[in-house]
């Protein structure tokens, strides 16, 4: 039996419209990201993990994540660190600047935040996890959530003890994806891990790794009765990967789609980051829109030598003139400036 993704559900109070979460990635989960994914069906976006210490010294480039459009809502804010007070207080911020859910990060297995006790460190330390989480749940009204991984080490359970000890300490979802640390991006998500974390917590789970599909979607939600599947890498330079996931639709976009939605990608995120970060930024999105045998290999390399991106925005309407219809159109749907609850005036961008 084929499962509804259409089907809405919720996380506390807050409402998600369809059974597609589209994943936080640093580097990537910019507005321009998570807005394109809301249009194509995402029924909750995340931000990229922001550093709660950044949050507490007021740098201005980890401000710049607090930067949220009403119709990328709703909208989780993913914040990362591992003293309680201080996660506690950038929360607080995070549902003042109009996040709908804060989520807490105990799954970056990289280096420079692992080596703070941070992300998925704290899968070693329970009650230190654990206070940070009654931590951030008594400073804010908003639900709060976390996302985690299996373990630190291969073969790692401690999800299913952690998990729930999390739950008991405030959390209204759990997020998991289900390799350890060491795996990194490496072998399979095991979704076994998932369906047993189902079983034991009665919040909802979402199951994170390797959905790149409808087919792979259904069977994740069918074997662990996840409330809902999140998408990551499938969706890179691919939104029409999340139409496919909700509606089975495998249609391959035209040329003068990809590339509309690429220029309109590109002014999101040169008004969002400013021109110059925007530059460095936007070079791996030219592959991933273009590639899948959809631009030849020599066009997409020629646009990342280009020096400005109003070049790359000329060579890439040059070679598809109908694109600009397309765009047009697009761009005529969105809404406008006023829909921005909070649009600081930030032009750097920090990775996570
Ligand atoms: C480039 C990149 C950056 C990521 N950054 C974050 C992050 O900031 N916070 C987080 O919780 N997970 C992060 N992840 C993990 C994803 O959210 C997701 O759990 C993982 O990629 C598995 O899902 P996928 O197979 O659909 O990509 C990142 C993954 C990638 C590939």
């Amino acid at each position: 039996m084929q499962v509804n993704l259409h089907e809405s559900w919720r996380i506390g109070e807050v409402e998600i419209p369809s059974r597609l979460v589209l994943a936080p990635m640093a580097g990537v989960s910019v507005q321009a990201f998570r807005r394109q994914g809301r249009r194509f069906g995402a029924g909750l976006v995340c931000s990229e993990m922001v550093s709660c210490a950044g949050l507490q010294h007021g740098n201005e480039r980890t401000l710049g994540y607090l930067r949220i459009a009403a119709d990328e809502r709703p909208l989780a804010v993913q914040i990362f660190g591992s003293d309680p007070p201080v996660m506690a207080k950038a929360a607080a911020m995070v549902e003042d600047a109009g996040a709908d859910i804060v989520d807490i990060n105990f799954g970056c297995p990289v280096k420079k935040v692992t080596k703070t006790g941070a992300g998925a460190t704290l899968l070693d330390d329970p009650d230190r996890a654990c206070r940070v989480v009654e931590a951030v749940a008594s400073a804010v009204s908003v639900p709060v959530t976390v996302k985690l991984r299996r373990g630190l080490e291969n073969g790692s359970r401690a999800c299913l003890t952690v998990g729930p000890r999390l739950v008991q300490a405030g959390a209204a979802s759990l997020t998991l994806h289900p390799r350890s640390a060491k795996q990194m991006y490496t072998g399979t998500a095991d979704h076994a891990l998932t369906a047993e974390l189902v079983s034991l917590v009665d919040v909802p789970v979402v199951a994170s790794g390797d959905v790149s599909s409808r087919a792979r979607a259904q069977t994740v939600l069918a074997t662990t009765e996840a409330a809902a599947v999140m998408v990551g890498r499938a969706a890179q330079g691919n939104p029409w990967a999340l139409r496919e996931i909700l509606d089975g639709e495998e249609v391959e976009p035209s040329r003068e789609e990809v590339v509309a939605e690429l220029i309109l990608f590109m002014r999101e995120t040169v008004r969002e980051l400013g021109e110059h970060r925007a530059t460095g930024f936007l070079r791996k999105f030219y592959g991933w829109y273009l590639g899948r045998g959809r631009f030849p290999r020599a066009f997409k390399a020629a646009l990342t030598q280009l020096p400005t991106i109003a070049d790359v925005e000329a060579r890439l309407l040059a070679a598809t003139p109908g694109a600009r219809f397309v765009l047009a159109r697009l761009e005529e749907t969105l809404p406008q400036g006023d829909d921005v609850l909070l649009d600081l005036p930030i032009s750097i961008y920090g990775g996570g």
